[in-house]
C-alpha cells in the first residue's frame, strides 16, 4: 500500500525519492523537512562529507499549498559534493583513465561481493550505491511519514546507549515524544553526560589510531493503536516488518524488540507482561512493557520499543588486510574519505524507517484515501482499545 524506492550513487548529481500510497490532506512544510535531514547530518565522530552537504531536499511533487496531494510524492536531494566529482561520475565516457577506481576491496563492505556479483572491475561503482549517503533520501521519505504520524498522535524518537565498550546506563527518564528535544543537541544523542564523555574519548582514540567504533541505540514510537500488524500471516507481522527495514540499514548487525535477547535467558515471570483490570474488559493495564510493545505481530498499545547495534564502520584510515581484485595479491584495503564513527546518525536513519513501517502499517488497518476519511476511524478505535496506565 505504501512504497517507495530511491536512487543515487553517493558522488552522484543528486538522490531520488518517490513515495507512494499516503492520502491527501497531511500538513507539510519544506522546513520540517529540512529539521529533519541535519538531525541525521550530527554527531560526534562524523567525516567532512557532513560539512560539505547541506541536504536540502526539494520537494518535486505531490505536495501542494502544505498539504499532501495523495499522488505519489517525488524528492531530489542535490549532492553539493559533485562538483568535485563530474568527470569521475560522468555518465558519458570520458577520455584518458578513470580516476579514483577502487582495486582493493574494504573488508567489511560490499567492494567484493558486489564487484563480483554486478562484474565491476572498478570497484568504485559498488561503493557509490552501497554508500549509507542513499540514507539521506531514506530520512527524507521517513520524514513524510513521521509528519503523517504525528497527525495521528504518533510520535517516534531515538537516544544512543553505547558506542564500543562504553555504555550509558541511564534509564529513559523523559517522556518519548520530548526525548529528541532532549538529546538532538547533545553531541552523541545520548541521555547520559558522564557516559557520553568516555564515548567521546573512545572516539578521538578510535580517530587517532586510524580505527572506527559502532554502537547501539533505541529507537521508541508513542502513541501507536492497538492492533497494528497481525498474527494471521508470516508477513502481516508487525515485528516482521521492522526488524526488516532496520536490517536493510548499512551496518546494522542485530536488532532487539523490547528485551529481546534476554527473553532468552529468564523465566516466564520474568519475560512477559501482566495485565490487571482497566477501564472497561478489553482495555486492561499492563504492569510492564517487556514485550516492548508488539505481542503475536500486533502492536499492544504501548510504546515501541528497539534496539539496534551497529558495526563500526567498514573504512579504516589503518587499512586492513586485503585482497588486489585485479592482481590476487595481498593488500591493504582501499581508504576512502569517511566517518570514525555514525551511531548517532544511524539512530535517526532507524527512526524514519520506523515511520515508514507504522505507517504503512496505519494503512494496512484503516485505510483511506484523505486524512479527513482517516482521523475519525482511529480515533474512534483508539477510544475502543487503548490500554489504561500504560506502562
Ligand atoms: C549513517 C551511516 C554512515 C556510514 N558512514 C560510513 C563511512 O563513512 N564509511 C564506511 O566505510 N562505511 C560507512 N557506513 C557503513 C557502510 O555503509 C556499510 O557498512 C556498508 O554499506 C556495508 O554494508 P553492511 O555493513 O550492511 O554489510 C555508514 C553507515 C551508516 C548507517
Amino acid at each position: 500500500m505504501l512504497r517507495y524506492l530511491t536512487a543515487g550513487e553517493s558522488h552522484g548529481q543528486a538522490l531520488m525519492g518517490i513515495l507512494e500510497g499516503l492520502p491527501s490532506g497531511i500538513s507539510l512544510r519544506s522546513q520540517y523537512l529540512q529539521q529533519h535531514m541535519r538531525r541525521r547530518k550530527l554527531g560526534y565522530g562524523r567525516g567532512n562529507r557532513q560539512k560539505i552537504e547541506d541536504d536540502h531536499v526539494d520537494i518535486l511533487c505531490g505536495v501542494r499549498h502544505g498539504k499532501t496531494l495523495g499522488a505519489p510524492i517525488g524528492l531530489l536531494i542535490h549532492n553539493k559534493d559533485w562538483k568535485n566529482w563530474q568527470q569521475i561520475m560522468a555518465v558519458d565516457p570520458v577520455p584518458g583513465p578513470v580516476k579514483r577506481q577502487v582495486g582493493v576491496p574494504r573488508p567489511g563492505h560490499a567492494d567484493l561481493v558486489g564487484g563480483i556479483k554486478y562484474d565491476h572491475a572498478d570497484m568504485r561503482n559498488v561503493l557509490e550505491r552501497s554508500s549509507a549517503r542513499e540514507t539521506a533520501m531514506r530520512v527524507a521519505l521517513g520524514t513524510i511519514a513521521r509528519r503523517f504520524l504525528e497527525e495521528l498522535g504518533i510520535h517516534i524518537a531515538s537516544r544512543v546507549t553505547q558506542i564500543g565498550a562504553v555504555a550509558d546506563p541511564t534509564p529513559l527518564n523523559v517522556p518519548i515524544d520530548q526525548l529528541n528535544a532532549a538529546v538532538d543537541e547533545r553531541p552523541l544523542r545520548c541521555l547520559g553526560t558522564e557516559a557520553e564523555t568516555a564515548m567521546i574519548a573512545a572516539i578521538d582514540e578510535a580517530r587517532t589510531t586510524g580505527n572506527t567504533l559502532g554502537g547501539i541505540f533505541e529507537v521508541y514510537a508513542v502513541g501507536v493503536p492497538v492492533a497494528l500488524g497481525s498474527y494471521s500471516q508470516w508477513d502481516r507481522r508487525l515485528e516482521g516488518a521492522l526488524g526488516e527495514a532496520f536490517l536493510s540499514m548499512n551496518a546494522i548487525k542485530g536488532v532487539e524488540l523490547g528485551i529481546g535477547f534476554e527473553a532468552g535467558r529468564v523465566f516466564g515471570s520474568e519475560a512477559h507482561d501482566e495485565m490487571a483490570p482497566g477501564d472497561s474488559p478489553l482495555q486492561v493495564r499492563y504492569l510492564s512493557n517487556r514485550a516492548g510493545g508488539i505481542t503475536g505481530g500486533m502492536s499492544t498499545g504501548q510504546p515501541i520499543v528497539m534496539r539496534a547495534a551497529m558495526k563500526p564502520i567498514a573504512t579504516l584510515m589503518r587499512p586492513l588486510d586485503s585482497v588486489n581484485a585485479h592482481t590476487g595479491e595481498a593488500a591493504k584495503a582501499h581508504i576512502e574519505r569517511s566517518d570514525t564513527c555514525a551511531v548517532p546518525a544511524a539512530a535517526v536513519i532507524c527512526e524514519a524507517l520506523m515511520a515508514l513501517v507504522l505507517a504503512e502499517a496505519i494503512l494496512d488497518k484503516f485505510g483511506a484515501d484523505s486524512m479527513r476519511e482517516l482521523k475519525p476511524r482511529i480515533k474512534a478505535w483508539v477510544k475502543k482499545t487503548r490500554p489504561t496506565g500504560e506502562a
